[in-house]
């Protein structure tokens, strides 16, 4: 099993590395490979709106440092999205990743809506960090990101289990 994780927070040893990390040690000590992406010490830009992947679904045409990781997704069991919460939202970094997973949906052949060109039956999880008491400001970034929301990230996974990290005290 293999497990990919994606933190969106710019410090290394931040709040949200500690939670990634004891997610991915947990995974491990299950026997699963791990593998974390700090997107911001990658080399990667955001969608170019070329649209490259209306054409050949799946496929990003933007090449950097990011392509293994955006493959990744497809070959993956699990993924993680970790990241603090930014002006009320995910941060800079986890927008670019996903803007990039424009690439992984494929517009239906008829009607509106569109197919996931990501395998079915991955498990997936979002865990969040942030500084204020308010529940409800993780709470839309964890709709966005997660469910519960027509936009939301997860309707690329099908099967998917969604952990929520509630509870976790931290110090700033
Ligand atoms: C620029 C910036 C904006 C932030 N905006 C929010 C916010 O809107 N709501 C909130 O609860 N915390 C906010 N925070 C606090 C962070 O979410 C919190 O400190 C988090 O634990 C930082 O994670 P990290 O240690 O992984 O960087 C913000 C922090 C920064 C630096």
């Amino acid at each position: 099993m293999h497990v990919i994780a994606f933190n969106g927070g710019p410090r290394k040893e931040g709040n949200t590395s500690t939670i990634v990390q004891a997610v991915l040690e947990g995974a491990a000590s299950a026997g699963a490979e791990t593998t974390e992406v700090n997107l911001h010490h990658i080399n990667m830009k955001g969608c170019q709106g070329c649209l490259s992947c209306r054409e050949k679904h799946g496929v990003c045409a933007q090449k950097d440092d990011l392509s293994p990781d955006l493959e990744a997704i497809k070959t993956s069991d699990a993924i993680v999205y970790g990241g603090p919460i930014c002006m009320y939202r995910i941060t800079g970094q986890m927008k670019l990743l996903v803007d990039r997973m424009y690439s992984l949906a494929a517009p239906k052949k008829e009607g509106r809506g569109y197919d996931s060109q990501v395998p079915e039956g991955k498990k997936f999880a979002v865990v969040v960090s942030q500084g204020a008491p308010d529940p409800e400001q993780y709470g839309r970034s964890i709709r966005y990101l997660s469910g519960n929301d027509r936009h939301a990230v997860s309707g690329f996974f099908t099967g998917q289990t969604r952990v929520h990290t509630d509870n976790v005290t931290l110090t700033v």
